[in-house]
């Protein structure tokens, strides 16, 4: 693991973002936990994200599908086939098991072994729905979310009454039978995605029934053409990487990177990647596919129930072809800490005995910092300036995520905040009792500012907002 992965996961476990799972057992498989900032954080990026999808884009319904369902959808989406699997080689001296494409040589990386031939493994999570293990009873804990947007797409287009085109979006649990989990918590089994399909027409008949439709989330709000899945495409790309730079994501440290042929998902026509510069190589973050109408045609085959949309004005019948934005929320918050994660040489709280040691702080957006407002009293010895500070922390706690803290140096405690991303520390000082005033110090500029009590709660949510 390099020096950065090492900081951020010492880290992570220290200030109670990630733990693993199972520590006392030793640990279970790659499997992590998120701890009281881990969690905040993680439901701060699933918020972004659904406000994003929901408040920021006409047309689109969220959902909640449940996890498990009938072993059939798996079987008509084509998981359950050789496509949704990897190859496995197995060392014939150590017995370590790898995915193949991970290998560099063709020999074990851990012992120099020699490999079996490599054999498909597929990556579905098999379980028993009921108390009877027989065949009968065999299901699967899903693989990606979307499938749960396809058993609902006729739902929620009738009981939403909506036009095509639209978009379903859904966050949820997703489980794959990983050979190599690896890299923290980048390659898991159990992970969390955030998925959003976009039901549309296909290019091709474009042509002959172009309307004009308003789109109010376009950039441009003017009144467009109606898309097809190419458009749609282009389009979706660029929203998804707004979403990643407006959080924060350094230009220099994302890209796109298209898929060629021969790596392309089964359920693909047409795929990109949005990768993060991690510091172990460049890796996806989120997936952006042209599923065309591979889903819903294999589920109406399947399940026997036409799943074709009538477009009333245009005239046509057609089955409805899918982009999909496919993203991880574990993923895409490794990225944002790795790219929050600073160390600072040297003093930048000046008041700390310990300023010739490396400070850490954690630039996250604030509106994706797991602690919005610290609140501290200069010192503790002194009962009224302790009073004040809890009033003010009672107060404050009903509007944000606060954090109470009156142990060691305020120096010291401006550094215990900055490493955790808390974009302000409110300071009750022995003005504050003469005055009723605080100072609000800002994590990334240092700067300190008095402000009134009775104007704190509107002075933080302004610059929380902006
Ligand atoms: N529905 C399409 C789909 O699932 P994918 O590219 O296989 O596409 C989408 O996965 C996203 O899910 C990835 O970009 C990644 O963020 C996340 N993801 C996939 N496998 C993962 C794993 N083993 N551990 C953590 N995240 C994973």
């Amino acid at each position: 693991m390099s020096d950065l992965m090492e900081k951020i996961v010492s880290l992570c476990k220290r200030r109670g973002f990630i733990f693993p799972s199972s520590e006392i057992y030793g640990g279970f498989r790659s499997s992590y936990d998120f701890g009281p900032l881990g969690v905040e954080l993680k439901n701060n990026i699933k918020k972004a994200w659904w406000d994003e999808m929901i408040k920021n884009h006409d047309d689109i319904a969220g959902l909640d599908a449940s996890i498990l369902m009938s072993p059939k959808v798996w079987e008509a989406s084509g998981h359950l086939s050789a496509g949704f699997a990897d190859e496995l080689v197995e060392c014939k001296e150590c017995h370590k098991r790898f995915r193949k494409d991970f290998l560099e040589e063709n020999k074990c990386p851990d012992c120099q072994g020699e490999l079996t031939e490599p054999r498909k493994f597929n990556l579905m999570m098999k379980t028993f729905a009921g108390p009877v293990e027989d065949e009968a009873a065999v299901t699967y804990l899903r693989a990606e979310t979307c499938q749960g947007i396809y058993m609902n797409y006729e739902n929620v287009l009738n009981s939403m009454r909506l036009k095509i085109p639209f978009g379903i979006c859904q966050i949820g649990k997703a489980f794959r039978n990983e050979i190599n989990p690896k890299d923290f918590i980048y390659r898991t089994r159990e992970f969390e995605q955030i998925e959003m399909q976009w039901f549309c027409r296909p290019s091709r008949i474009n042509a002959n029934s172009a309307r004009l439709v308003s789109r109010g989330s376009l950039a441009n709000k003017t009144r467009i053409e109606e898309w097809g899945t190419d458009e749609w495409f282009e389009y979706w790309k660029k929203e998804r990487m707004k979403w990643y730079l407006d959080l924060g994501i350094k230009k220099e440290n994302i890209r796109f990177r298209e898929h060629v042929k021969d790596e392309l998902a089964h359920y693909a026509q047409k795929a990109v990647d949005v990768e993060y510069k991690f510091p172990f190589g460049w890796k996806e973050i989120e997936g952006i596919h042209d599923r065309g109408d591979w889903d819903l045609s294999n589920h109406s085959k399947y399940s026997g129930k036409d799943l074709s949309y009538f477009d009333e004005e245009a005239k046509e019948k057609y089955i409805p072809h899918i982009i999909e934005t496919s993203g991880g929320v574990d993923r895409s918050l490794l990225a944002f800490l790795i790219d929050a994660y600073e160390e600072v040489k040297g003093a930048r709280t000046k008041t700390t005995k310990a300023s010739k040691e490396e400070e850490i702080v954690l630039h996250l957006d604030k509106r994706l910092a797991p602690i919005k407002v610290a609140v501290l009293p200069l010192v503790r010895n002194k009962e009224d300036l302790v009073k004040k500070t809890k009033e003010i922390y009672q107060l404050l706690k009903t509007y944000f995520i606060c954090q109470y803290d009156e142990v060691g140096s305020i120096g010291r405690r401006y550094r215990r905040q900055d490493e955790i991303a808390t974009p302000f520390c409110i300071t009750v000082d022995f003005e504050t009792l003469k005055q009723d005033d605080v100072t609000v110090r800002d994590r990334d500029t240092m700067k300190q500012e008095r402000i009134k009590i009775n104007e704190l709660v509107k002075t933080l949510k302004e610059k929380l907002e902006n």
